[in-house]
């Protein structure tokens, strides 16, 4: 089989649209998650947005209301993009995982695997410049052997595309410390952006524009 069929086939999701994918996980049934959400939260923002920015799994109130980032760390996540000049409605916002682990707890490694599928064709569709990795399980998703702590507020590279590092906002609700270091990373993230490639356009969404953000 050649490359491009293998990379075809590779992923269950592959041809579908996000709205398509975004339909799947509503009612997504792969992992014990499913029994005990509110609701799934698929992601949100613009197919052709330039950044697509990942956390790590809902909390309380994504599960409630469906939406990525909406609770006390979206707060300060929106903060953090206002601080660039940046609205929320610019970026693509999600989670590694599309359910919320039951208190909280760290999304299983099972319901992470059976999650990816959603993640990989999301990015597939997006083809983001930046990929925003947002804590360490976020990272350690794209980059197993790489720290947090060493690579916060910097840009990454693999298999052609481009991330950058950035503790969880939540991290600064729990360790107010981490509040200025986490807004002072943020600022590195126009630079990072900067220099990269321009957007290519992803067949699967042919209406995708350019957008210039910074
Ligand atoms: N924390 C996350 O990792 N994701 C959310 O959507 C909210 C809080």
């Amino acid at each position: 089989m050649s490359d491009s069929a293998k990379a075809a086939t590779a992923n269950p999701l592959a041809g579908m649209s996000l709205e398509q994918v975004h339909q799947a996980i509503l009612t997504c049934p792969d992992c014990r998650l499913c029994r005990s959400r509110t609701r799934a939260v698929p992601g949100e923002g613009p197919a052709q947005a330039e950044m697509v920015f990942i956390g790590e799994g809902p909390g309380w109130h994504e599960d409630q209301q469906g939406r990525p980032f909406v609770g006390p760390a979206g707060h300060f996540l929106e903060e953090l993009l206002a601080s660039v000049g940046l609205r929320r409605e610019q970026v693509f916002i999600t989670n590694l995982v599309k359910c919320r682990p039951p208190g909280n707890r760290d999304p299983l490694p099972d319901e992470a695997a059976a999650c990816q599928k959603y993640l990989d064709r999301q990015l597939e569709v997006i083809r983001p410049r930046l990929v925003v990795a947002l804590g360490r399980h976020a990272l350690a998703h794209f980059f197993p052997k790489v720290s947090i702590s060493k690579t916060h507020g910097t840009a990454l590279e693999r298999d052609g595309l481009s991330y950058f590092a950035m503790y969880h906002p939540a991290a600064a609700l729990h360790q107010g410390s981490l509040r200025q270091q986490i807004m002072s990373d943020m600022q590195n993230l126009p630079l990072a952006l900067q220099g990269l490639g321009e957007k290519t356009q992803s067949p699967a969404e042919p209406e995708t524009r350019q957008m210039n953000l910074f």
